[in-house]
């Protein structure tokens, strides 16, 4: 089968179209004919080995190990054939998955836990951007952002591949949310429940003097002390996305005082939040916004436009 692997650290010039094994499902794993995988920041971090410390725990020292050559881990697509102790699926099956394995290929292999069936009110394409943006989102504002109804919310990179899901996550949860993005996407996000939208390029997040309930940083460009600024006494700053290690450490040293918590967060995939994901994608609560679809052949030129830093919504690869 044709997959994207990579064999040395660097930028998607590093990504190839190669000819391996296709993989045989264990006991407990679906094997899925992937027809679309979305890309994540998550993935370029992993062809690049960086940050450093990633190495350390889990991609490699010097180069990537064997288990994570080929790159990707959202995927949707039908069940090909299950291993011997899975009987919820079958094959022909419509299913979205998050895979350890390497989803950027024509086969992947998933556990079955973290195996779903389609929403049926969506295309498998739109499922596939579900699993690292969609369960980040919900855990950052359900979890570890404690969002209750009412509440205001402010949402830095509202229009990202986390951030269009986070908005409509917290109107589903009842907040009130402030969106912040550039200019060309003020409607995007304004579509997507929004109550107030902030166009950074043109206006300082604090400049308004607002204060809110919950802070979710996408970007990872709020230092804590812009962070505190904006919370409400006893509010939360959750810390999703990273730009630098000076600043998680500063989170680390800085983030907690009598009257705001700051904090990183580190999502976890679990088979409830992504039945829960699917139940608000058939409520019509939740639905996938995608920028870009390109072929798998293409996966180098897209891993580009990702590492850019500006899609609205999610970059798709189809196979
Ligand atoms: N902690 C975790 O467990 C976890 C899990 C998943 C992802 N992440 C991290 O979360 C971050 C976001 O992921 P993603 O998938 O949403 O990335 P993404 O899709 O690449 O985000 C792109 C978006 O960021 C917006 N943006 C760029 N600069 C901005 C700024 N200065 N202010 C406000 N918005 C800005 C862009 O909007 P404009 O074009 O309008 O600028 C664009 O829509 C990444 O760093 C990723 O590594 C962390």
């Amino acid at each position: 089968m044709k997959a994207i692997v990579y064999e040395k650290y660097g930028g998607p010039e590093v990504l190839q179209l190669k000819e391996i094994e296709k993989p045989i499902p264990k006991e407990n794993e679906v094997l899925i004919k992937v027809k679309a995988v979305s890309i994540n920041p998550y993935e370029w971090h992993f062809m690049r080995g960086k940050p450093w410390f990633m190495r350390l725990s889990a991609s490699g020292l010097f180069k990537p190990k064997n288990k994570i050559r080929i790159l990707g881990n959202d995927v949707a697509g039908y069940v090909e054939a299950v291993g011997s102790a899975v009987k919820e699926f079958k094959s022909g099956d419509e299913v979205w998955a998050e895979s350890d394995f390497g989803s950027l290929a024509e086969y992947v292999c998933a556990s079955a836990n973290k195996t779903i069936s389609k929403p049926n009110n969506c295309t498998l394409e739109e499922a596939a951007c579900l699993p690292i943006a969609g369960i980040t989102a919900l855990q950052s504002l359900r979890d570890d952002g404690q969002l209750k109804a009412g509440q205001e919310v402010l949402i830095n990179g509202a229009s990202g591949g986390v951030g269009t899901f986070a908005v409509q996550i917290a109107k589903a949860l009842g907040a009130q949310v402030t969106g912040v993005c550039s200019g060309r996407n003020l409607d995007l996000v304004r579509s997507l429940g929004a109550n107030r939208v902030i166009d950074y390029t043109k206006e300082k997040v604090t400049q308004n003097g607002q204060t809110y309930d919950l802070v979710v940083d996408n970007v990872g460009n709020l230092s804590v002390k812009t962070c505190k600024r904006l919370l409400k006494p006893g509010g939360l700053g959750v810390i999703v996305g990273y730009q630098s290690v000076p600043h998680l450490i500063a989170v680390g040293l800085r983030g907690k005082t009598q009257h705001s918590k700051v904090a990183y967060m580190s999502a976890k995939t679990t088979r409830e939040d992504l039945l829960f994901l699917k139940q608000l994608i058939e409520e019509g609560k939740l639905q996938p916004i995608i920028d870009r679809k390109y072929p798998l052949e293409k996966t180098a030129e897209a891993m580009a436009y990702l590492e850019g830093g500006h899609a609205p919504g999610k970059v798709i690869i189809t196979v």
